[in-house]
């Protein structure tokens, strides 16, 4: 995207990204709700809901591991390796939040990424407090449902419909912070995510980053559209000075 307009960022700048499926769409990893989407191809509440789990857990699993197979076979493309380097420059100053499950971003060598809706590659007990642990294992039937020393089922590391998203307080300490906030790859359908960036608009700078505009792209004051392996590698300048 040659000649297109830069975002400009100083190190007085806080920069919020949150980022979402399309983010990963280059690096193969099916979106949730385009063409060829998860959400086209299988019913949410018989897959990712408490209620799904309850009645057919080992559904849920076969779910989430044929996940586990594609996100292990993906590999980082050019928008989660600029989102790194800008981490690099920015430091403590880059929040990134994603609503993706996959571990690209770790990959890339972006540090401290908040997974607000869980990891794929992390399962849990569905019943004691014991720690979510790193799991690559896949559950296919007809193997059964792991089971936790306590007795509990092991269940994946994701939040489902109904479940309240991870790490939510620091999210919204960096929300009321933040002096830009930038969207990129999500289609603003699903809340909480889908409201930050009216949390913030009015005092920060919001930017949306995407191939179509999203369903809450009023609430943005710049879009730039394009997918985001094209767009993000020459979207961000730096400055050393505000
Ligand atoms: P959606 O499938 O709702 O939206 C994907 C967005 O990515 C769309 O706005 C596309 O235009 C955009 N997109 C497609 N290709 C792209 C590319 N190459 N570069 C940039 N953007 C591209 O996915 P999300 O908004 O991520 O939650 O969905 C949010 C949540 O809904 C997910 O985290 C998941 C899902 O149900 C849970 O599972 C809890
Ligand atoms: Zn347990």
């Amino acid at each position: 995207m040659t000649g297109m307009k830069k975002i400009s960022l100083t190190v007085a700048d806080q920069v919020f990204v949150l980022t979402g499926s399309g983010v990963s769409a280059e690096s193969g990893i099916p979106t949730f709700r385009g063409v060829g989407g998860l959400w086209r191809n299988y019913r949410i509440e018989e897959v990712a809901s408490p209620e799904a789990w309850r009645q057919n857990p080992r559904l849920v699993w076969e779910f989430y591991s044929m996940r586990r197979h594609v996100a292990a076979a993906a590999k980082p493309n050019p928008a989660h390796t600029a989102l790194a380097k800008l981490g690099k420059a920015l430091g403590e100053r880059l929040f990134l939040c994603t609503q993706n499950v996959d571990n690209l971003h770790e990959q890339a060598g972006s540090p401290n990424i908040v997974h607000m809706h869980g990891e794929l590659f992390k399962s849990r007990c569905d019943r004691c407090s014991r720690a979510p642990f790193d799991d690559t294992h896949t559950y296919d039937p007809p193997a059964g449902i792991p089971r936790c020393k306590c007795g509990g089922q092991i269940r994946p590391h994701i939040c489902w419909f109904g479940e309240m998203p991870y790490a939510m307080e620091r999210i919204l300490h960096e929300l009321d912070r933040c002096s830009v906030f930038i969207a990129i790859g999500t289609s603003g359908t699903v809340e909480p995510a889908a409201s930050f960036v009216a949390r913030v608009g009015g005092r920060a700078r919001t930017i949306y980053i995407g191939p179509e505009e999203p369903l809450n792209r009023t609430a943005f004051t710049e879009c730039f559209l394009g997918k985001a392996g094209e767009v993000l590698p020459d979207l961000f300048a730096v400055s050393a000075t505000s």
